[in-house]
């Protein structure tokens, strides 16, 4: 089975779905932000601080080929579609989900987070406008899946389930 690519803004809900989808489906997961974390010895805002966007931009890039691209349920960091290079190669050698939350209940999520230094002192316009700049590479993945209103159990159901009808719909 193709390995399975989470992506959405962030604080859509990725990383706890991964982990749940992780034990429904009994497969293993990986997180870019944690696989880059753990290589480099520091965390993501770390990097964005000392050698800047472009740099974890490389490191992401390089974290999502390294990764197994069969029985897998790969977590990916928001910005991750902010590379054409990168969707195509979820595209080509997995599955693509897009896990779409609505504005309001993103911006909600991210209001007293100060890990993600796309986030930490923005207003709301600019994170609105990130946001509006981002939705259409999203909507490149193979599905869509709207959990805006949903509990972690539900997002998680309806993920499995549109990966099930997907996948038997590809033989
Ligand atoms: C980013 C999202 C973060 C992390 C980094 C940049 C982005 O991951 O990769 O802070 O550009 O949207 P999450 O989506 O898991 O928060």
């Amino acid at each position: 089975m193709k390995s399975i690519y989470l992506t959405g803004f962030m604080g859509a809900g990725k990383t706890s779905i991964g982990k749940a989808l992780g034990e429904k489906m009994s497969l293993p997961i990986y997180d870019t932000d944690s696989y880059i974390e753990k290589n480099e010895g520091c965390s993501i805002k770390e990097i964005f601080d000392s050698r800047g966007e472009e740099k974890f931009r490389f490191l992401e890039e390089q974290t999502l080929r390294e990764l197994p691209i069969t029985n897998s349920i790969i977590m990916t960091g928001g910005g991750i579609i902010s590379r054409q290079s990168n969707i195509e190669w979820m595209k080509v050698k997995g599955v693509m989900l897009f896990l779409y939350c609505d504005i309001n209940t993103i911006m909600k999520r991210l209001e007293n987070d100060v890990t993600r230094p796309l986030v930490h002192k923005k207003s709301i316009e600019e994170i609105n406008m990130i946001y509006s700049k981002r939705l259409p590479l999203y909507h490149q993945a193979h599905l869509t899946i709207d959990i805006s209103d949903d509990t972690l159990q539900e997002a998680t159901e309806k993920v499995y389930q549109a990966i099930k009808s997907w996948q038997s719909g590809q033989h």
